[in-house]
């Protein structure tokens, strides 16, 4: 039976912001020429600049066309119907009578909250004056929620006067990855790794997310942030609750999130000393990414000459539970990195006795799920090399899910949206999971602030420091590329 399509309208505070224009335009706009979004949906983007409708999705047509959405002038225009731009001032609470007037309350209100944090109370403050925060109201909340735990339990205790949880999407774009969601499909569809994913045979995990970009134009909020705040916070911990929950007892949204919020409260806590010995921050230098130069961190526009601010985590760290306890969970993020990737390791244990003959070297099994750019699954394993020989050889099973399925896979955004849209919250983050998250960051954040820890450089176009390989190497250890 064909999918019921909810009609809504959709309000984008930060309509002239690069989000709008990157990524959320582009997805809308694929799932709408996809059949995916009701065709009397409409879309009603805010910005401060003085638009007409027609110059602003000129503007939106003209940056999709130039960055790899691949977008068509025939489909865009088609699209673009459904979409008003309003000239307003989000802070000022009188603008708010002209949304009014143009929202048609008796079906699904979206507020996207695609703008600067400072601006989430006076838009929800005033959503709520101009009783737009009803029954069927819906908010989304992108990141950064906060810059600390204090913070972010503000905004989030800001948002809860005028809309109750289950109206709120925190969005974090990793969990709308189709590689992500089949992370679950591969632990919880099938008997084979299940059984092995535990303590008793998995040796180690690791999970990268890296990019050989650097900040770019978004030096200003990059220097506040860093990589802690801005990827491991909240990408990089989810990921890590994906691989490490425990099986749910069914695809309920609370069913699962309540999974994995017991995985960020069995997270090790850190003390000062620990953090000091298995938190590892960095920072990029000047060097080269793909043969091309490019400068240090130091050098950016609007960063500061002596900037503390950290381009590059790593962390090791330990789920205290029956499942994972005693097995090492290293966690690593950094910019001007050798290439973009994210991927889990799961390095199995190695075998406890040895009867063939290898070509040097321990070659336990290890499972690599690549979540981007290739979305595959390569599980390494030794195999006997032909001929008259016992001796063996490291071979893998290699899975890639876009030759599997020729079906168009969809960006993150885009399945966010549609379950914004559907009203699905298993992917999105619930308030306790995020403030567990804070909670576990907070000493690093601390520890770094109050000692000034200085990041370790690393040449642009690498893994980063040294210090990163050697946090492995202390428990014998490697990252996967340093033995792929
Ligand atoms: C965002 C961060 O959340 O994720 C950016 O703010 C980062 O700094 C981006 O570049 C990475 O996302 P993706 O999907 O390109 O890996």
């Amino acid at each position: 039976m064909l999918e019921k399509l909810n009609c809504f309208d959709m309000v984008l505070f930060g309509g002239t912001g690069d989000l709008v224009k990157r990524k959320l335009m582009p997805a809308l706009h694929n799932a709408f020429v996809n059949g995916n979004i009701n065709p009397d949906a409409r879309f009603f983007c805010i910005g401060r600049s003085s638009l007409s409708t027609q110059e602003y999705t000129d503007m939106l047509f003209e940056f999709a066309a130039n960055t790899d959405s691949k977008i068509l002038a025939d489909t865009w225009h088609q699209f673009a119907r459904h979409i008003n731009y309003i000239q307003m001032d989000a802070t000022d609470e009188k603008s708010y009578s002209s949304l009014v007037a143009k929202l048609n309350q008796d079906i699904t209100n979206i507020y996207y909250l695609s703008t600067a944090p400072e601006l989430f109370k006076p838009i929800c403050s005033n959503l709520s004056k101009a009783n737009l925060n009803h029954q069927k109201s819906r908010i989304v909340l992108e990141k950064p929620l906060g810059i600390d735990l204090e913070s972010s339990n503000d905004i989030n205790d800001y948002v809860a006067q005028f809309f109750k949880e289950e109206q709120i999407y925190r969005i974090d774009h990793y969990l709308g990855k189709e590689s992500v969601q089949n992370l679950m499909a591969i632990r919880f569809g099938n008997t084979l790794f299940e059984a092995l994913w535990r303590r008793q045979w998995v040796n180690s995990v690791q999970i990268t997310i890296a990019e050989d970009l650097g900040v770019g134009s978004r030096a200003e909020f990059y220097e506040q942030t860093g990589a802690l705040r801005d990827m491991l916070q909240n990408h990089l911990l989810q990921l890590l609750c994906i691989v490490a929950m425990e099986p749910p007892a069914s695809l309920e949204d609370d069913v699962i999130r309540d999974e994995k919020l017991k995985v960020l409260r069995s997270l090790k806590p850190l003390t000062e000393e620990m953090v000091l010995k298995d938190v590892i921050k960095g920072q990029y230098k000047a060097g080269a990414v793909n043969g091309v130069p490019v400068k240090g961190y130091l050098d950016e526009d609007d960063v500061a000459a002596n900037s503390l601010t950290e381009t590059f985590v790593a962390i090791k760290t330990e789920i205290q539970n029956w499942r994972w306890a005693g097995v090492p969970f290293y966690l690593r993020t950094g910019k001007r990195m050798q290439e973009k990737v994210a991927e889990i390791v799961i390095q199995f244990k190695d075998i406890p006795v040895k009867i063939f003959p290898t070509s040097g070297g321990t070659f336990a099994n290890r499972l690599i799920i690549r979540i981007q750019p290739e979305e595959t699954i390569k599980l390494f394993f030794l195999a006997k090399q032909p001929g008259d020989t016992n001796r063996l050889k490291p071979v893998y099973l290699d899975l890639d899910f876009n030759e599997m399925f020729h079906s168009r896979r969809t960006d993150g955004y885009e399945r966010l949206l549609l379950d914004v849209i559907r009203g699905k919250l298993t992917l999105f983050v619930r308030r306790d999971e995020q403030i567990a998250a804070w909670k576990w960051v907070e000493p690093i954040l601390k520890t770094w602030d109050e000692l000034k820890v200085a990041p370790k450089q690393y040449p642009a176009g690498t893994w980063g420091p040294a210090s990163s390989s050697a946090l492995l190497a202390r428990d014998g250890l490697f990252w996967h590329e340093e033995i792929a």
